[in-house]
């Protein structure tokens, strides 16, 4: 039965005209993700009407120039196609603005032409932070100093601020405190876009609106847990430069695979407000028994780089051989990590996360491997089907939900035989997913912060990371860089890692 006083837990507040304002809007996540998001609300019906876009960067560029790129982009990579007539009111609200992101003339030029646009009344702003990472300081300083963080009565500013949410705890910690100083923690949108991903949506969804896991999510019938994301692209388009300075575990462990993991481990939360949820979320991260020293993390994580091999039978280099990557890099193009979570519902299990480039395919999946049955009748051991029920949630592509089970083979012999019960997105629900993009800038029109991080989310799993940066690159005593093949499933370490609690990784 539902609840009358708790109908305000899910119910969500309309989206309201605004402006939004990209920061670092002629790059390639402007034109692959925010725009074409943008757009597909469009699409959709979902984007209030009265939406203005302002494209913020360094180049000299006309509006009618900045419009012809985003479209021929969007045509490209629209989840919903490119229908022309929307596209051409869409594009009406979109603009550009030419400035230097440490000039404050061109933020009071910004100011003005918000106030313009909106009628001299103000309105809603929303300042999206997608620059290099450099500048997110400057810009937050400025938007300050501005007056353009403030807003005016009855109307709300909202600041959005893209990946890397600094490199350390230090520069997280300096960047949340710029962050603090300019906008109020309800309008920061720290975003992280694998928390917008429809099935990571749905993990909550599975976890407590159905009665037959809950009793099983923990110690006594999960054997272990795997999340990985792999990765069949290497360092192509000039990201070897970026992907230096941060490796995988910098890139994704810290950020989206920390985030699945404290969905899939988090205890149910007592609602389903931003704080409600990421209470419990920052609970998981804070229980990571932390890898320390040295010999902690030797036995506990594996780094690699890919050698040059074949990915759909085309040759590839290897790492150090790829554009703006060092010869003698010492960044790691994958990881595994054990993580031991200390709290009652999870002593003693495992969870196994891994994230490699290079590897034969994308995909993103989590599993859950339960304990086999009692070794009595069906299961006794040497006979029948080894292994025990697993849970895969796939997270991209072809989303869905699968459950391993022992089934017999039909016929007069007692054979068995594991089977799938498949749940496919596109299949039951006649659609595909919106991309996690469209989902997180409509939440941050709305103000929702439910599916971005908080302060404190981001810091711990800084924490986390951080004992493992410095042992791989400060203590005199670094463990190794293992090597796999490009194509191949990764080092033969992290195959040991789980080999060693007696577990193997999931085929994908
Ligand atoms: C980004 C990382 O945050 O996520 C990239 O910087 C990675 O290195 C990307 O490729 C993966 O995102 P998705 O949605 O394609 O899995």
């Amino acid at each position: 039965m539902s609840n009358p006083f708790r109908e305000d837990l899910v119910s969500r507040s309309p989206a309201e005209p605004c402006s939004i304002v990209i920061f670092g809007a002629t790059g390639d996540l402007t034109h692959r993700k925010l725009i074409p998001a943008l757009y597909n609300l469009a699409v959709d019906g979902e984007l209030p009407t009265g939406v203005k876009i302002i494209g913020f960067a360094r180049r000299e560029k006309s509006d009618a120039e900045f419009r012809d790129g985003l479209e021929l982009l969007n045509k490209k990579v629209s989840r919903s196609g490119h229908d022309p007539q929307i596209w051409e009111n869409f594009i009406q609200s979109v603009s550009y603005h030419q400035s230097e992101f440490t000039d404050e003339e061109g933020y009071r030029a910004l100011a003005e032409k918000l106030d313009a646009e909106q009628g001299g009344k103000g309105g809603n702003r929303l300042f999206y932070i997608a620059s290099a990472p450099e500048f997110f300081d400057e810009i937050l300083l400025l938007l300050k100093k501005t007056g353009l963080n403030h807003a005016k009565p009855g109307c709300w500013s909202r600041v959005i601020v893209e990946k890397p949410f600094g490199t350390d705890l230090a520069t997280a910690k300096h960047l949340n405190e710029v962050v603090r100083n300019t906008f109020q923690e309800k309008d920061t949108f720290r975003i992280d876009h694998y928390l917008g991903k429809e099935t990571a949506q749905n993990l909550m969804v599975l976890r407590f609106a159905n009665s037959i896991f809950e009793p099983l999510w923990n110690s006594t019938y999960i054997s272990h847990i795997q999340i990985t994301c792999a990765e069949n692209l290497g360092m192509e388009g000039g990201r070897g430069g970026y992907y230096e300075k941060s490796g995988a575990l910098r890139d994704m462990v810290q950020n989206h695979l920390l985030q699945l993991l404290s969905l899939v481990a988090m205890e149910p939360p007592t609602d389903l407000t931003a704080d409600g949820v990421r209470d419990e979320k920052v609970k998981v991260i804070r229980s990571l028994r932390p890898w320390d020293t040295p010999e902690k993390v030797a036995a506990n994580v594996v780094r690699a780089q890919y050698s040059a091999g074949h990915i759909d039978g085309n040759p590839v280099p290897g790492y150090r051989e790829e554009d703006r990557v060092s010869p003698e890099s010492k960044t790691e193009a994958y990881v595994a990590v054990r993580l031991l979570i200390d709290t009652w519902r999870w002593s003693g299990v495992p969870f196994y996360i891994r994230m490699g480039k290079r590897l034969p395919k994308k995909s993103t999946e989590i599993s859950v491997h339960f304990k086999p049955a009692p070794g009595v009748l069906f299961n006794t051991p040497g006979q029948g089907v080894s292994g025990g029920n697993v849970l895969v949630i796939r997270i991209q592509p072809d989303e869905g939900i699968s459950l391993r089970m022992i089934s017999k083979i039909p016929g007069n012999n007692l054979r068995l035989e594991p089977v799938k019960m498949d749940f496919n997105y596109a299949t039951s629900f006649g659609k595909g997913s919106p991309e996690a993009y469209e989902r997180l800038l409509l939440d941050s029109i709305v103000g929702d912060a439910t599916l971005f991080a908080r302060r404190d989310e981001v810091e711990e799993a800084w924490k986390f990371i951080d004992h493992i940066e410095h042992a791989w690159h400060q203590s005199g005593n670094p463990p190794e860089m293992a090597e796999y093949v490009a194509g191949s499933w990764g080092p033969r370490q992290a195959d040991k890692l789980l080999m060693e609690d007696g577990n193997q990784w999931r085929r994908l």
